[in-house]
């Protein structure tokens, strides 16, 4: 069995720019499939674009998962206001490569999110998943997180001209 690449998790460089940005796709992963597929693509590029524009701003952080000299996970946190009033850590993007999981990468870069937070002296690391997605509910369960909102979205059928409104 061939050796496994070890795995170094470190803040966000200007040179990891592409690398990161090439990840943004896995974030279209457990997003409803009633969603349009072109507008989730292009919304989960800007989320990692303002993510890694930001970085370097004060309460912003982006933590990147380098193995064999590649990038191959991103985290992305910021301080945010819960609707309280208190800030929370909030975890906006996290993203491994895909042949790269399964391996504690997501689970280092949510340890590192953890530790910013923790140093900050933020009470609640805060997040949003899909509900379609397994693997992250499964990932965030295991590392501790409860559920405290859902959204809850219904389709609006179509609407359909009344006969009489009908013009001839
Ligand atoms: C979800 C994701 C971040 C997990 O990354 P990862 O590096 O594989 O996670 P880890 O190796 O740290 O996994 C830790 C635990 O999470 C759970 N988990 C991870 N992937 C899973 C999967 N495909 N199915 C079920 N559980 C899974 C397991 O409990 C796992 O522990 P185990 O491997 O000992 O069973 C990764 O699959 C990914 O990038 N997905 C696409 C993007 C995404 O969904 N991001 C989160 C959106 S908020």
């Amino acid at each position: 069995m061939a050796a496994t690449a070890p795995v170094q998790i470190r803040p966000f460089q200007p040179g990891d720019r592409s690398e990161v940005l090439s990840l943004a796709p896995r974030l279209t992963e457990g997003v409803a499939p009633r969603r349009d597929p072109a507008a989730v693509r292009r919304a989960a590029q800007n989320w990692v674009q303002t993510s890694i524009d930001a970085a370097a701003r004060p309460g912003h952080a982006v933590y990147v998962a380098i193995a064999r000299g590649r990038v191959v996970g991103v985290v992305s946190i910021r301080e945010q206001a819960h609707f309280t009033g208190q800030v929370d850590a909030y975890v906006g993007e996290l993203a491994v490569a895909s042949g790269m999981t399964r391996r504690g990468i997501a689970t280092a870069l949510m340890n590192v999110a953890e530790a910013w937070a923790a140093e900050r002296g933020l009470a609640f690391l805060a997040l949003h998943t899909g509900a379609a997605n397994q693997p992250a509910r499964s990932l965030y369960r295991r590392l501790g997180y409860h559920e405290e909102e859902l959204l809850l979205t219904k389709a609006i059928p179509a609407r359909h001209k009344h006969p009489e409104q009908a013009t001839p």
